[in-house]
């Protein structure tokens, strides 16, 4: 057994660490087998590091929380050469001449593994920095962590979890055959990953780590990072020898940012930018931390990436609410992790303002990393054969002329029953942020559509008489059409704001849903509320007002919301019981500025809400507290400059474990 656990433990190593496999599958398969046959014979010789652990198998209930030995801090971000050269001046104010290491920086999530006389025994993810998650089981499927090191020492070891470019392809290949939401890019989907209860899907994810660092590397008689680097790979773990460089200035640092940026789509894994650090230990000493972060590195973002195509047709859809939008229809191209083919035009005014031609070549970029959008069209390539932008004036799908008020920049379709209308209005109410209905997203609501299955929101309760016909309709299978009956059974105990902004009146946001949901406690109440009464809640104004009576008048929505109760859809308001009011929040004034990392914004402004705070979307002196994610933008420097208390995330997630709420 020992015998066959070196010779797996090298193979696996050959294969996952240094990508250079030196034994056939099927020879792995068979001394596997031999070994699994052996453990079976003799659980009690069953060795901890032994690569049959990697599979997963055990269940858990959660993860428990994990205190870090030393806070897992990160960088903060810069975006350009000029703050790489304040940071190297920041640096040269208390060491004379440093030398930097410049990593690519792996889009993924940190994990700290702990090691004691060379096994694995416990890893964690980053949590809020003091505390993480325990993800040992999980770990240990991860192939290019090593079970045992080549050293029997106790040390602490952090990397990225992340998961490699064609590892995500096929996740989504099989989760889109499974009609299950697809993940945003591999960061999501490595997250998604390693925070499974049970370690079996885990290890299905063929999730990877990168090591980077050694908390208390002095104690290994290491003096710089570079040779912090060089002892992980002779440990036995998977590090960017080859990528990660040395450089002296700043005129190097930027000639390692141009070579990483220029290969970095044809790496296999994401990077989103590079890691700066100075390279001697003592000098990282001496340089120490502020009070959020360390000052002795600093992460380089690259910029959005901007991806050329070529813009085939000019597409107008109908909102919900009628409103007509220009779309950019083009080949499809790669932007930042994921296929995207379309973006919109916004309106009228905005392609005019851009003079957008079909068949011209275009920029594409993910705005905020997530909607694509058009960023500029490159004249110098136009042929003559472009054809000039021309508004339409008919609704491209019931005929209905379209209108444009004055002052306003949207076209309208007024026609109430216009088929596109009804449909955006059911896909609103199946949305994550509505009824939440999970596996409804919007092809599958524009089939149940099109075969007439569904004409209005309440017919998505009916499944139950359409579903053997459904399973005729190709990409439909048994165990999607079981799932999303269940969504939709589940979606009937929402508490009331989710039905509220579902129902998509005019002017209610998911905000204000819950504003009124709050107060009326049930939607009889809010039905027969009066326009004083109404304007008379804090937040609620006249055009809220009067759009709220508008609808409760019209008796075609009231039969709606008749249908839907009698379907057994919830209608009253439900307190969320995770929380209670809490003096940290009540009645105070959040703005959330920069990326949470272990939340969502609107995860976090439900919390808030739910503790008896508000949240806002701009800093003024009314604000109580602005709330710090990573790369805080210009609220954040309105903060300071008004003198509002400023969180950190990690601050506010303490903050809500007082209050005993659970992210
Ligand atoms: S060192 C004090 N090295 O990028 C933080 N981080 O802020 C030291 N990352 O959250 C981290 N590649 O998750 C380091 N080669 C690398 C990295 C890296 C990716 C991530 C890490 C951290 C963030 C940097």
């Amino acid at each position: 057994m020992d015998e066959l656990i070196t010779i797996l433990n090298k193979a696996s190593y050959e294969y996952y660490v240094l990508d250079n496999p030196t034994i056939t599958d099927q020879e792995y398969d068979d001394y596997y087998s031999e070994l699994i046959r052996l453990e079976g014979e003799y659980p009690e010789l069953k060795r901890d590091d032994s690569p049959t652990v990697r599979v997963g198998g055990e269940v858990m209930s959660k993860f428990e929380k994990v205190a870090h030995q030393t806070p897992m801090l990160s960088f903060d971000d810069v975006f350009n050469k000029e703050e790489i050269v304040s940071f190297d001046e920041r640096v040269k104010k208390t060491v004379s001449n440093p030398i930097y290491t410049v990593e690519p920086k792996m889009d993924g999530l940190s994990g700290s593994l702990i090691y004691q006389n060379g096994l694995l025994v416990r890893a964690a993810t980053r949590g809020n920095g003091t505390e993480g998650e325990d993800i040992t089981a999980n770990a240990k499927t991860i192939k290019s962590i090593p079970l045992k090191l080549t050293e029997n020492i106790d040390i602490e070891v952090r990397g990225e979890i992340y998961m490699s470019k064609a590892s995500f392809e096929k996740a989504n290949k099989e989760r889109e055959e499974e009609g299950e939401n697809l993940f945003a890019n591999p960061r999501n989907a490595a997250a998604g990953s390693i925070r499974q209860l049970d370690s079996k899907i885990t290890a299905r994810r063929n999730l990877d780590y990168m090591a980077y660092s050694i908390p208390n590397a002095k104690t290994y008689g290491i003096k710089t990072q570079e040779e912090v680097l060089t002892f992980l790979k002779k440990l036995g773990f998977k590090t960017n020898y080859k990528l990660n460089a040395i450089a002296h200035n700043t005129n190097e640092i930027m000639e390692v940012i141009d070579r990483l940026s220029i290969i970095r789509k044809d790496l296999p894994y994401e990077i989103d930018g590079v890691v700066l650090k100075v390279n001697s230990i003592d000098e990282e000493e001496e340089l120490g931390y502020t009070a959020r972060v360390p000052r002795w590195g600093i992460a380089y973002k690259f910029p959005a990436e901007e991806v050329l195509t070529v813009l085939k047709e000019i597409k107008f859809t109908v909102g919900r609410t009628g409103k007509i939008t220009p779309n950019a229809i083009f080949s499809p191209v790669h932007v930042a992790g994921s296929l995207v083919s379309k973006a919109t035009l916004h309106n009228e005014d905005y392609c005019i303002a851009k003079d957008i031609r079909i068949g011209d070549t275009v920029s594409i970029r993910k705005a905020g990393d997530v909607i694509p959008e058009v960023v500029r069209v490159l004249k110098e390539r136009r042929t003559g054969n472009e054809k000039k932008f021309v508004m339409i004036d008919k609704c491209p799908i019931c005929h209905t002329d379209i209108i444009r008020k004055e002052l306003e920049s949207d076209y309208y379709c007024p026609n109430k029953l216009c088929p596109a209308r009804k449909l955006e209005n059911i896909i609103h109410f199946a949305s994550r942020e509505a009824m939440n209905i999970d596996g409804m997203g919007e092809a599958v609501i524009e089939d149940l559509y099109n075969e007439g299955f569904i004409t209005d929101i309440t017919d998505i309760y009916n499944i139950e008489s359409y579903k053997d016909e459904l399973i005729l309709l190709e990409g439909y299978g048994q165990k999607k059409i079981e799932n999303l009956r269940l969504a939709i059974e589940k979606s009937k105990s929402n508490s009331l704001e989710k039905l509220l902004f579902g129902l998509g009146i005019r002017n209610v946001g998911a905000k204000m849903a819950k504003v009124l949901s709050k107060y009326y406690k049930n939607i009889d109440n809010l039905i027969k509320a009066p326009k004083e009464e109404l304007i008379s809640i804090p937040d609620v104004g006249d055009i809220i007002a009067n759009s709220i009576v508008e609808y409760f008048h019209d008796e075609e929505n009231i039969n709606i919301i008749n249908k839907l109760k009698k379907l057994g859809v919830n209608t009253v308001y439900i307190q969320d019981s995770h929380y209670e009011e809490n003096e940290d929040f009540k009645n105070k004034t959040f703005v959330l500025t920069g990326t949470l990392v272990n939340t969502t914004r609107d995860e976090a402004s439900s919390i808030i809400e739910s503790l008896g705070g508000k949240v806002s979307s701009s800093v003024s002196s009314k604000t109580s507290c602005v709330i710090v994610g990573d790369n805080p933008g210009s609220k954040y420097d309105k903060a300071i400059k008004l003198n509002i208390p400023i969180w950190e995330e990690e601050e506010f997630l303490e903050k809500i474990k007082q209050s005993k709420a659970n992210i």
